[in-house]
């Protein structure tokens, strides 16, 4: 075993180094909102781990966009400071170094042509001096109310047209709209000024190696796919469990919600991954075309409905990692009567051949016992009849857990007999580590988005059915809980637990239990 395991370790370690190719093309990554949270905890530090393994081409360069009055060398002053503790531990300074030399800052406002027009001069002395040759990547981590304006000004003022050979893309972050309607005006917008093959809409979550894993997983084994449907499924759980609070995202999240925030996009394109038929290659319009197939399916909740199978919850005080915390009501720049929900659970099905009549249960919240995404595929029961005659009183559930994060890996429990002279069953687990296999390379999860925008590969960005058919999914929700202003005795659960009694009870008066991480 140990032999066999080292001989997966050293072919694996070969197939990462060989695994993102270094970029060829030069271009331009034009960062708007470069002075903010996003850029120094994700987008920089994942720019660092694909300088170092040189993965970016040897023509490239970054132009900050923000408000504040700076010049590029205070820029990078600022960012030496904080950037630290966003960096792997063992940072080489020189990729650094050599990584922060490539940027350029410009202070404008988003919301003046002004801007745009000394964005084209910068952008026109940054090819000329680095050889960038007219590629650029907008990335858009602003706050989302700008996106549309800001893509319509770069319209404006020339910036997406691909002239000569050269290409123009724009990422867009999350959140896409706050509701279907304003998901759909976005596109709208978005459409006016660029072709849908420019536009490469983020959920980080595809960013996540587990999560492209399942496909793989799914599509590169032969035995899970003939027991992957309604004839041996029980049902499906979908958990994103994080023990934070909100931080100090109150402004955002009192808009949002837990509902918002996680399950149009995070929980569904888990859903997707999941549930999706096989593509015919991995091209991302055949990925994408299955991914909104199973959006489609999904049964439109009636409102009641939603009443019966959707659970709504806010945190109250309690604790996290073992230190007393507060509840959601009195976080930094939250209403103290806010009925805001941190917390929900939902019952779905997807009508198709496959998967009719299978629930899947979904999921998430904040301040909960503890940090844990994972997807529990149960089984159905083997029949008991051989059992009736002996001690055993019943047989557990056949129980598949791909855990997303933390801890990532797979494991299968089973029933197994205890040894002994007589039938005694004890269930056993079957446990697969990433970190046993692959060891823990830094990453942030932006890094393969960033290289696949920059190679134009869009297979684990959105598509503009994709989000429109997510919002689609959860708006007969967002309806009804608006419609219902104090339906729900909030807070209705204690940070630290794993959520409030209606979501236990929407799967134990089926029942079933959640898992919480191996307790069902
Ligand atoms: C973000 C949400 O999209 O995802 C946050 O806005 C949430 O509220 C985060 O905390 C979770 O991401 P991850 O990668 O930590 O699971």
């Amino acid at each position: 075993m140990a032999y066999a395991r080292r001989k997966a370790l050293d072919m694996t370690a070969e197939h990462l180094l060989s695994d993102l190719p270094q970029l060829r093309t030069p271009c331009v990554m034009v960062i708007f909102g470069v002075d903010g949270d996003l850029a120094k905890r994700k987008l920089f530090p994942a720019l660092y781990n694909l300088m170092s393994g040189r993965f970016l081409p040897e023509r490239f360069s970054i132009v900050g966009l923000d408000r504040a009055e700076m010049t590029t060398a205070e820029f990078r002053e600022k960012l030496d400071r904080v950037i630290g503790d966003y960096l792997p531990a063992d940072v080489e300074q020189s990729v650094w170094q050599a990584l922060s030399e490539r940027v350029h800052y410009l202070a404008g406002d988003f919301q003046e042509g002004l801007t745009y027009r000394r964005l084209n001069d910068l952008l026109q002395q940054v090819d000329a001096s680095a050889g960038t040759g007219g590629n650029y990547i907008f990335y858009m981590a602003t706050i989302p109310g700008l996106f549309g304006q800001i893509v319509m000004h770069l319209g404006e003022y020339g910036l997406t047209v691909e002239r000569d050979g050269t290409w123009r893309r724009v990422v867009i972050e999350k959140p896409f709209g706050h509701d279907l309607e304003s998901a759909r005006a976005l596109n709208r917008e978005l459409q006016r000024v660029l072709q849908e093959r420019q536009i490469y809409r983020i959920d980080h979550y595809l960013g996540k190696e587990t999560v492209q894993n399942i496909l793989v997983f799914r599509f590169a084994n032969g035995i899970f796919e003939p027991v992957w449907n309604r004839q041996y499924i029980d049902h499906v759980q979908i958990t994103v469990a994080e023990s934070l609070g909100v931080e100090h995202r109150g402004r955002y999240y009192e808009e949002a919600g837990a509902l918002r925030d996680m399950v149009p996009n995070h929980l569904l394109q888990l859903l997707c991954f999941l549930a999706m038929e096989p593509p015919n290659s991995f091209a991302a319009d055949a990925v994408r075309d299955e991914k909104a197939k199973v959006l489609r399916g999904v049964v439109p909740l009636s409102s009641l409905d939603v009443l019966r199978f959707v659970a709504f919850g806010q945190y109250g005080p309690g604790t996290a990692e073992g230190k007393p915390v507060v509840g959601y009501r009195v976080e930094p720049h939250v209403a103290p009567t806010s009925m805001t929900e941190t917390f929900v659970a939902m019952k779905l099905f997807i009508d198709n051949w496959r998967w009719a009549g299978v629930p899947f249960y979904l999921r998430t919240g904040k301040r909960m016992a503890r940090r844990l995404t994972e997807i529990v595929v149960q089984f159905k029961r083997a029949p008991f009849m051989l059992f009736r005659k002996t001690a055993v009183d019943r047989l557990a559930p056949n129980v598949l857990v791909i855990r997303i994060q933390p801890d990532e890996g797979i494991s299968l429990r089973f029933d197994a007999k205890v040894p002994g002279p007589t039938v005694r069953i004890g269930t056993v687990d079957m446990d697969f580590q990433y970190a046993d296999y692959f060891g823990n390379a830094p990453h942030t999860g932006y890094e393969t988005l960033l290289h696949d925008a920059m190679a134009g590969d869009a297979t684990l960005f959105q598509r503009a059915d994709n989000i429109e058919l997510g919002w689609a999914v959860v708006q007969m929700i967002l309806d009804v809980w608006k419609s219902l202003p104090g339906a729900a005795a909030f807070p209705n659960y204690h940070s630290g637990s794993w959520g409030p009694p209606e979501a236990e009870a929407l799967l134990k008066r089926e029942g079933r239990e959640w898992w919480d991480g191996g307790r069902a």
